[in-house]
């Protein structure tokens, strides 16, 4: 039977503590094995799966709208890609929780793959980035998130999402050099209030960010979380949607791709990830990877 029911974390809220990690193929990588353990070991309910363009192409699967993460380049801007196999996103109220889930993951994907990287994440303050500027505000909710993060059977399985996984590193010293009103006009929002600046320049990251001014519009159901780890700090920015395209066309205006105007972000961010994944739907609480 063929699923269309979305992995079900994918839109509940993120809780206090997450965890995001990347595999690639082991040398000892079986195909047969590898699918079985994808569709009847891993349980949806502790988090969310993507796969990457590698791993479909090693199942001999054929989703024409996946496609790896593509490095992009813009004035000044460099946006890396670092295209993995197959990626897990989990969050819970613990980080006990966190490392139980991990250690579980680990032993699931043992023989077919290897960790390639991990990154604990936590929800920073009531859901601010570390900048401390209130992230998620323009997220769409409720029945819009299902219509823009799942697929609805067009181009993609019923119930498949997108995810595009993609870690910034942050220099907050850099941003803390800035005045508290340039920093505003940075991100276009008042840090306090979070009230929108609308005389905020073109460069502000929610003026090239801004979802509607697209043609067309370019939503996507975004889940980011801080991360912290070492001297390294930043944010793990993770949307989801019922393609890739809408991502891809903000990044690309944030990167000055389109019109040489680069999103103020960079200033004291930067991308070193990106991936992009598909997410199967779930039949009985299981991954679907019927691809027709
Ligand atoms: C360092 C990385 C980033 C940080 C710190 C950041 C932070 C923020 C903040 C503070 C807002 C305003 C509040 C909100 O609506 O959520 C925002 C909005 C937004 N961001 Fe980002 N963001 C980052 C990267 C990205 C990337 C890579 C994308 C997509 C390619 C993106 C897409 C969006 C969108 C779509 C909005 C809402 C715009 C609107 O429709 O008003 N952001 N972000």
């Amino acid at each position: 039977m063929s699923g269309s029911v979305p992995q079900p974390c994918i839109l509940s809220a993120n809780l206090s503590y997450g965890l995001s990690m990347t595999w690639r193929e082991s040398s000892d990588f079986n195909p047969l094995r590898a699918r079985k353990t994808l569709s009847s070991q891993f349980d949806a309910k502790m988090g969310t799966l993507g796969i990457g363009d590698p791993l479909l192409k090693s199942l001999s699967l054929t989703l024409p709208s996946l496609r790896p993460f593509p490095s992009m380049a813009g004035p000044g801007v460099s946006i890396p890609s670092s295209q993995g196999s197959l990626w897990a996103f989990a969050t819970a109220p613990s980080r006990s929780e966190i490392f139980d889930i991990a250690e579980n993951l680990a032993a699931l994907f043992a023989h077919d793959f290897v960790l390639e990287d991990r990154m604990e994440t936590f929800t920073y303050r009531e859901g601010r980035d570390l900048s401390g500027y209130v992230d998620g505000t323009e997220n769409p909710s409720g029945e819009r998130a299902f219509s823009v993060a799942i697929s609805n059977g067009t181009s993609a399985p019923r119930g498949s999402s997108f995810a595009a996984v993609q870690r910034w590193e942050h220099d907050l010293d850099l941003l803390h050099q800035h005045s508290r009103s340039e920093q505003d006009r940075m991100i276009g929002r008042e840090i306090e209030s979070n009230r929108e600046i609308d005389d905020a320049p073109i460069s502000a990251h929610i003026k090239r960010s801004a979802q509607e001014s697209f043609s067309p519009d370019a939503f996507i159901y975004r889940k980011s979380m801080p991360w912290a780890q070492g001297e390294g700090k930043g944010l793990e920015f993770i949307a989801f949607g019922s393609s890739l395209d809408p991502f891809e066309r903000i990044l690309r205006r944030m990167a000055g791709a389109d019109d040489g105007v680069r999103d103020a972000l960079f200033t004291f961010s930067t991308p070193v990830t990106g991936g992009y994944y598909w997410c199967p739907p779930v039949s009985g609480g299981r991954l679907d990877l019927t691809v027709s």
